[in-house]
């Protein structure tokens, strides 16, 4: 009776997808899911995206207060010191196909990294330093490495007199970005850089929660985040809205959609049932670019499908998210497509690093249970008789 009460228990607390289950606690984000409301460590991300740098908003991640200007000068400097990346880890990347997926080339390089610092000392708050400022300052770099490689250049070394937003976009394109497209880069890296316990920081402490190494959790929430309905849409919103083709399609591509069940990439949530605060911010993003460099008619094309969906989806608690519009702010800025997801690789490396250090600090190993759906006990029949 005991096993049958244990079974029946089980089955009342199973929910897929464990939506609403709190499987940690948390102090690194906050999300309003009914309001709308985003704030890392107790800051807005409204007020962090527009008052501070990506660099000053991963140190108030990772150790849960903004640094002073001394802090902050310091830790600029580590992670530009650290931002160059192995030969030997540049000569894998020329051995993998160019046809490949940046995510994963990123994967596999942020992998490597562990088997050049391969110590393991969980427990020493310089281990913990070193590691962050190593993955915060590499990742990057991998990034816009296996960009030039698989166009068949030679990647090009950072420059330490760029900010990380400009280094990121120089390293990309070979060319020093303008002032206002590193500023809204930057921006874009804050708006993405922690979300609480999306689906690739759960793998991030699942992982961090056996005690390996911290470039096999980073390794395996890039793996979590390349999936379409998590990090990957925003790659699939453009090549949406070019299917769409023009405004008068806008309605019957969407009913046809809705009528096909299919997913309408960019929308819907398991935490907001309102408009993603974040995509609020990239669409004024995006419009400060149009202004300073050109309008792109794909944007009106997207306003015009989040108002219709809004009539469609909107009852349902189906809005925008943050993948709808930040392809458009890339977009505009120059950015491959199928870069988009390894930039958002980039911005979360900070929200994974924080949570893998708070769940160091109050550890036990993942293990949850499972209800039981296979055959019961069974006899095996030897081939012969099979
Ligand atoms: C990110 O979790 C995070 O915080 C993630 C993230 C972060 O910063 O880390 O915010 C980043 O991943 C944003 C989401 C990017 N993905 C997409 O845009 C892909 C499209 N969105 C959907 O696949 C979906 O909305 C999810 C995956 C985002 C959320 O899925 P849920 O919460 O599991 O919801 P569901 O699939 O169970 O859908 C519930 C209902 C269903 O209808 P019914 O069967 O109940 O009638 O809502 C419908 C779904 O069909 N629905 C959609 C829809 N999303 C949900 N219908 C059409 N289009 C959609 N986009």
């Amino acid at each position: 009776m005991v096993a049958e009460a244990g079974i029946q228990a089980t089955a009342a607390l199973y929910r897929p997808g464990l939506e609403g289950v709190p499987a940690t606690q948390s102090a690194v984000c906050d999300i309003d899911g009914q309001r709308g409301i985003l704030s890392y460590r107790g800051y807005r991300v409204e007020d962090l995206a527009s008052q501070s740098t990506f660099l000053e908003t991963t140190y108030l991640l990772i150790w849960g207060e903004l640094p002073d200007a001394e802090q902050l000068a310091a830790f600029e400097q580590e992670v530009q010191m650290h931002r160059r990346v192995s030969f030997r880890i540049r000569d894998m990347m020329k051995s993998f196909p160019s046809q490949g997926h940046p995510m994963d080339a990123l994967q596999a390089s942020a992998a490597s990294l562990g088997l050049f610092y391969s110590r393991r000392a969980l427990d020493n708050p310089e281990y913990i330093y070193g590691a962050v400022v190593r993955l915060i300052a590499k990742i990057p770099t991998m990034v816009a490495a296996f960009q030039l490689i698989r166009k068949g250049q030679d990647p090009i070394q950072p420059r330490d007199d760029l900010a990380y937003a400009s280094n990121f976009l120089y390293m990309l394109t070979e060319r020093e970005p303008d002032p206002l497209a590193a500023r809204i880069f930057d921006a874009c890296l804050i708006l993405h850089a922690e979300h609480s316990l999306n689906a690739s920081t759960f793998s991030a402490r699942v992982t961090a929660s056996t005690l390996t190494d911290p470039y096999a959790v980073v390794a395996s929430a890039v793996g979590t985040l390349a999936g379409p309905l998590h990090g990957g849409a925003n790659e699939d919103v453009l090549t949406m809205l070019e299917e769409i083709g023009s405004e008068d399609q806008v309605e019957p591509w969407l009913d046809r959609a809705i009528a096909e069940k299919r997913k309408i990439m960019g929308f819907g949530h398991r935490e907001y049932k309102v408009k993603d605060p974040r995509a609020v911010i990239l669409q004024k993003l995006a419009e400060q670019l149009f202004d300073a460099f050109g309008h792109d008619p794909l944007y009106d094309l997207a306003r015009k499908l989040e108002a219709v969906a809004a009539d469609r989806l909107g009852p349902k608690g189906i809005y925008p998210n943050v993948d709808f519009y930040s392809g458009l702010v890339y977009r505009k800025l120059g950015i491959p497509e199928d870069l988009f997801t390894p930039i958002f690789a980039i911005a979360r490396t900070a929200g994974w690093l924080a949570h893998w250090k708070e769940q160091l600090g109050a550890n036990r190993i993942f293990r949850p249970t499972q209800i039981y759906t296979g055959y019961a006990a069974r006899e095996l029949t030897p081939i012969e008789a099979r």
